[in-house]
């Protein structure tokens, strides 16, 4: 098969302005994004892969990613700039090499373009696929990738979860867990890990439409509840009665975090994961409710996945027994779109699109993915 000699690329064109609302229509003159043609050298230089792009995850992240060029504020993980190439974490397979540590047929992950093709240094990739262990794809950018790490070690470590846990819990004696964003890709997770490995009790999730709080409730929620509507805190409230939260999965910030913190127990623990409510615009994540903190003496830790790579072995042979089990549901848990268009230009523009999905309200539940090819 000859090399690809060009890129269809989606640039990140410009900072959103006042609110924040990312612009997806690459067609527009004020898109958020733009397509480009550039040419390949396939001349690589040491060090060097060219990646054909299999799958995209999409990962709220990245909407605080986007900067203006010289706008160097500490971040915990590389920018992207104005006029670059929009990047995300995904899946690619080596089609030339210049690595020592890839070769070409080598599927691998790793922080890749939004492009169908691509020249990346070695450093973006993070591992090699053992596609002899016959799994799909879409596994390791979902049930055994990043966003299960990210639900497992935020309730072990950052929730420590197994501390509100008698060494034989009796039946419904296992601690309280809540989780917002729960129909999401790391909150759907967590729902699961929780209820089903790590004891608790009950599991509270919040939602931000009936039907994907029925779909929580299917796979383990004992309740959960719309935000979107008015009762969703007299709804949490009936539902503890004289009870509280020992562990708040938060996964949003802003008034869910503050009306959370108002329900915790006494020494409990809040894993802030995120804060999706204001990744395009902050105050919307603003709390309100601080003093509970010091009054319920909680204890909030915020956490990097990564803080425990080192860990990751162990954690995905839990997993991935969980999988095996049915513990975890993996089928219904991963939605891929598929691009659609007949040249590369139509193909990639879809791009932007699905990925501003995960702050419309319009997102599938479970882990949303895109397969380019
Ligand atoms: N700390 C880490 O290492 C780490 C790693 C991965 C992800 N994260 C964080 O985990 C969170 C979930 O990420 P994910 O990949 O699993 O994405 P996701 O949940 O699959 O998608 C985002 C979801 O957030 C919800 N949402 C959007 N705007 C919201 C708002 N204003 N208020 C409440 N909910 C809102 C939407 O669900 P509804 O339809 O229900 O509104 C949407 O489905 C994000 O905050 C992300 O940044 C952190």
């Amino acid at each position: 098969m000859s090399l690809p000699t060009e890129a269809t690329e989606v640039i990140f064109e410009r900072v959103p302005e006042g609110d924040g609302e990312i612009k997806t229509d690459v067609s527009k003159p004020d898109s958020t994004f733009a397509l480009k043609t550039t040419k390949l050298n396939t001349e690589l230089k040491d060090g060097q892969l060219l990646i054909k792009t299999l799958y995209l995850s999409n990962d709220p992240t990245q909407r605080t990613w986007l900067r203006k060029q010289g706008n160097n504020a500490r971040s915990y993980i590389p920018p992207v700039y104005e006029g670059n190439v929009m990047e995300s974490l995904g899946l690619g397979e080596v089609l030339e090499s210049k690595s020592e540590k890839y070769s070409k047929g080598d599927i691998v992950s790793g922080r890749i373009n939004w492009a169908d093709y691509a020249i990346l240094p070695d450093v973006k990739i993070f591992n090699k696929i053992d596609t002899k262990q016959g799994l799909p794809l879409p596994y390791y950018l979902s049930v055994l990738g990043m966003t299960s790490l990210t639900a497992f070690f935020g309730l072990t470590e950052a929730g420590q979860l197994h501390k509100y846990l008698k060494e034989k819990p009796e039946d419904g004696k296992g601690p309280i867990v809540c989780v917002s964003a729960a129909s999401g890709a790391v909150g759907s997770t967590v729902v699961q890990i929780a209820k089903h490995l790590l004891g608790a009790s009950k599991v509270i999730g919040l939602a931000g439409s009936d039907e994907k709080c029925k779909w929580v409730e299917k796979i383990g929620a004992d309740l959960c509840v719309n935000y979107k509507n008015s009762d969703y805190q007299s709804k949490i409230k009936d539902f503890l009665g004289d009870s509280y939260v020992d562990v708040y999965f938060d996964n949003v910030g802003g008034s869910i975090l503050s009306f959370l913190l108002s329900n915790m127990k006494k020494f409990g623990r809040v894993a802030a994961c995120g804060s999706i409510s204001g990744y395009s615009d902050p105050k919307l994540a603003y709390v309100t409710t601080w003093f509970e903190i010091v009054a319920q003496c909680i204890t909030v830790e915020g956490f990097l996945v990564s803080n425990y790579k080192d860990k990751f072995p162990e954690a995905i042979k839990v997993l991935g027994d969980a999988i095996k089990d049915k513990k975890i549901d993996v089928d219904d848990s991963i939605h891929i779109e598929e691009l659609k268009g007949n040249s590369p230009d139509e193909r990639l523009s879809e791009i932007p699109k699905i990925w501003n999905l995960l702050f419309s309200g319009d997102k599938p539940h479970g882990k949303l993915l895109i397969k380019v090819a």
